[in-house]
């Protein structure tokens, strides 16, 4: 599908803030690429497409784990919201004609990252944080800043922040946001 068909999917499944969200993930997808060096089209359709499966109720997300056989971790089965970017990825392929594994991959990573990402699976991880659409986050000036100049850094804050957040709710924090932020954390010091 072309980007301009995707658009006009994601206007049609989101709620239209999630839309506004995706739009603006797209964009910042799109100008990392640039800046970065990375595939501007694979940016801007792992962007418009990161949540397409994120109007989906917990239950729904359930089901399509089962339905697709996706393993479910013990914490994504307590939080299923978390699973929107594993379930997101299935109908990236089944419904919208996707075949890139790295656009699949960042689909997948997008919440939590992973270590060792792909130069894509950072740029939406990011993207997914810095939006213009999204509310006021702490530190957003400063993450906007460096993910313009040093990406790996903003992902470091952005974990950093998550964690942070994570910590003071109710939320379980996944272990692989733990195990991503060890990692680069380690990598910036070597
Ligand atoms: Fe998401
Ligand atoms: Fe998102």
């Amino acid at each position: 599908m072309e980007l301009e068909a995707l658009r006009d999917s994601m206007k049609s499944v989101l709620k239209h803030p999630r839309y506004l969200h995706s739009i603006g993930v797209e964009e910042v997808a799109c100008d990392l690429a640039i800046i970065y060096g990375c595939d501007a089209e694979k940016a801007s359709i792992a962007g418009i497409l990161h949540d397409c499966a994120k109007n989906l109720s917990d239950a729904e997300l359930l089901q399509c784990c089962e339905r697709y056989q996706l393993k479910v971790t013990e914490i994504e089965a307590t939080c299923p919201f978390l699973l929107h970017g594993k379930v997101g990825a299935v109908f990236a392929e089944k419904l919208y004609g996707i075949e890139d594994q790295e656009i699949l991959s960042s689909i997948i990573y997008h919440t939590t990252g992973r270590p060792n990402m792909s130069l894509l699976e950072k740029i939406i991880f990011t993207a997914d944080y810095i939006e213009p659409y999204r509310k006021p986050l702490p530190r957003i000036d400063e993450i906007r800043a460096l993910a313009y100049s040093k990406l790996d850094q903003a992902v470091i804050m952005i974990l950093e922040n998550t964690l942070c957040y994570l910590e003071q709710s109710t939320v379980d924090i996944d272990t692989l946001t733990v195990d991503t932020y060890e990692y680069y954390k380690s990598a910036l010091m070597t």
